[in-house]
């Protein structure tokens, strides 16, 4: 077999308080897509980021085409051909979406000066190699996350890199947008390019990659040629244990309504003559998990953001009822205030803090009751952030460490606990399990059990159709801001779902 194209040996790098990697290896081919996977935390953006010269490896050897390499950083690494998608966005949200492709390295005119004109057009051209419509001048704050995704894919792309990083590209994108970008991935592979693919969807393996190669607690495990293995034995390798059961759904009797909400409409935002959301009307019970399913797009977070007191447009009309009242929920306080708790896809919107300690973005919402009985809660609080650090396997240096420097999983899991810290009566769950390996998702499952048996009601929001069909108990399906389908557990099926959530499509 020839030589690899890529070649490291030997890479170990600490953070304070942790070993990230310890002797890893990883070799990759041209015009080969080879997966890195493993648990939160388990080392595999570490790896990427030293290639792409984001941080500095403390022992290991890079060689490239036969010839060692060190990049002392990013813009170093760009000009040896490696381009990377980082699992945090990392755009500039006032700035518009080709400012944002194009940033430091802007086309100029004769004179000098940004050619904006030519600029629009090459990120118009990179957006369509995408097949994404999505407005070059718009500013980057305007999109979604998926379509914030799709643009930082294409500022990756522009690069026509020989090394191409990907850190769980496909997180916030709708099938559809995973099927383009995985036509141009084959593309790439065509043209020759190495790919490095970090995924925790498994089944994403299967469909793109030759290789993967598993990383446990920043240690090496192995490398797999994808068609000699199966996902039985890839999940062995990351976890190194039995997993049981992956959604563990236990049927719980519904009690009194916590919630309903009727005749809701919420405009859109800047269309004066469009709704986001248009007579919605729905209940939630104690103990129930109601899952709300739909397209990108469909008004789902819209629906989430509303029910937490920000709305994404003006409310027009609608009453919600909390236990039978009338109630006003139009800001967030408001919602916390009535026991209501949100955890959502976007970490930097109403999720954490990214400067501040694990122990303090944990108990931040929780602060106002521990003030109310200092001694008491100051303990009964240390104890719960340790049981749900424990429960849901969040991997942290100390409480004290800052929340930007925890792995992508870990962070969404810090939002978990801190929601589940204030011990919320209705629970909204915006893509929970979003970035988080398939170990701690049984976990976070049982966690909801547990919580509907106590008496919670939770709403589950979920691009994973799975996820939806085995947790919950009714599911409303939403298609361009309106209800188009209600199932019960029992009746509900992938294809019924599918039908419901493309009806308004099809009408316009
Ligand atoms: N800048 C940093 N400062 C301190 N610790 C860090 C830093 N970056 C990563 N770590 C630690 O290194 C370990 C590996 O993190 P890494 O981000 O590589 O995990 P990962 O495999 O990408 O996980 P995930 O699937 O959650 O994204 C974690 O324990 C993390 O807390
Ligand atoms: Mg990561």
């Amino acid at each position: 077999m020839s030589e690899p194209y890529l070649r490291m040996r030997n890479i170990s790098k600490s953070f304070p308080g942790v070993k990230a990697l310890d002797d890893v290896q990883l070799d990759v081919y041209r015009g080969e897509v080879h997966t890195l996977l493993g648990e939160n935390g388990a080392g595999k953006s570490t790896l990427v980021k030293i290639l792409s010269g984001a941080y500095q490896p403390d022992e290991g050897t890079i060689v490239i085409d036969g010839k060692p390499v060190g990049f002392s950083s990013t813009r170093d690494a760009e000009n040896a051909g490696i381009s990377i998608i980082y699992q945090e966005l990392i755009l500039i949200p006032q700035m518009t979406v080709a400012e944002n492709i194009f940033l430091g390295r802007e086309p100029k005119t004769k004179l000098g000066l940004v050619d904006y004109k030519k600029m629009r057009a090459d990120a118009a051209e990179e957006m369509q190699q995408l097949e994404a419509d999505i407005d070059p001048d718009i500013p980057v704050q305007q999109l979604r996350i998926g379509q914030q995704q799709l643009v930082e894919i294409a500022k990756a792309l522009s690069l026509h890199a020989k090394i191409f990083i990907m850190d769980e590209p496909t997180s916030a994108l709708s099938d559809t947008e995973v099927e383009k970008l995985f036509r141009v991935i084959r593309h790439l592979q065509k043209s020759d390019v190495a790919i490095i693919y970090i995924t925790h969807k498994i089944e994403e393996i299967f469909s793109i990659a030759q290789k993967v190669t598993v990383l446990r607690d920043g240690k090496y495990v192995g490398t797999q040629s994808v068609q000699e293995t199966d996902s039985g034995t890839l999940i062995n390798m990351m976890v190194g244990r039995d997993l049981g059961e992956l959604f563990p759904k236990e049927s719980i009797p519904v009690g009194e309504e916590l919630l309903r909400v009727e005749g809701l409409n919420v405009r859109h935002p800047t269309l004066a003559d469009r709704n986001i959301l248009s007579d919605i009307h729905f209940s939630l019970q104690r103990g129930e998990i109601l899952g709300i399913s739909g397209l990108m797009g469909a008004g789902r977070t819209e629906l989430m953001m509303t029910l937490f007191g920000a709305p994404p447009g003006q409310v027009i009309s609608g009453k919600i009822y909390l236990h039978g009242k009338e109630s006003r929920i139009s800001t967030p306080v408001q919602a916390i205030r009535n026991r209501i708790a949100l955890v959502t896809e976007d970490r930097k919107l109403y999720g954490l803090f990214l400067q501040l300690s694990v122990q303090m973005n944990i108990s931040i919402v929780s602060l106002k009751q521990a003030v109310k009985m200092w001694f008491l809660r100051r303990r009964l609080e240390a104890n719960m952030v340790h049981k749900y650090i424990d429960q849901l396997r969040i991997k942290i240096p100390s409480l004290a460490a800052a929340v930007e420097t925890l792995s992508g999983g870990n962070q969404q899991k810090v939002i978990l606990a801190k929601w589940m810290l204030t011990q919320p009566e209705i629970l909204l769950l915006d893509d929970p399990t979003r970035g988080i390996d398939v170990g701690s998702k049984a976990e976070i499952y049982q966690l909801m059990n547990q919580f509907a048996s106590e008496g919670m009601g939770i709403i589950l929001v979920s691009s994973e159709l799975p996820e939806i069909l085995a947790m919950s108990d009714r599911i409303l399906v939403l298609s361009q801001g309106r209800i188009t389908g209600e199932f019960s557990r029992e009746q509900a099926t992938e294809q019924k779902i599918m039908a419901a959530a493309t009806l308004g499509e099809a009408a316009g």
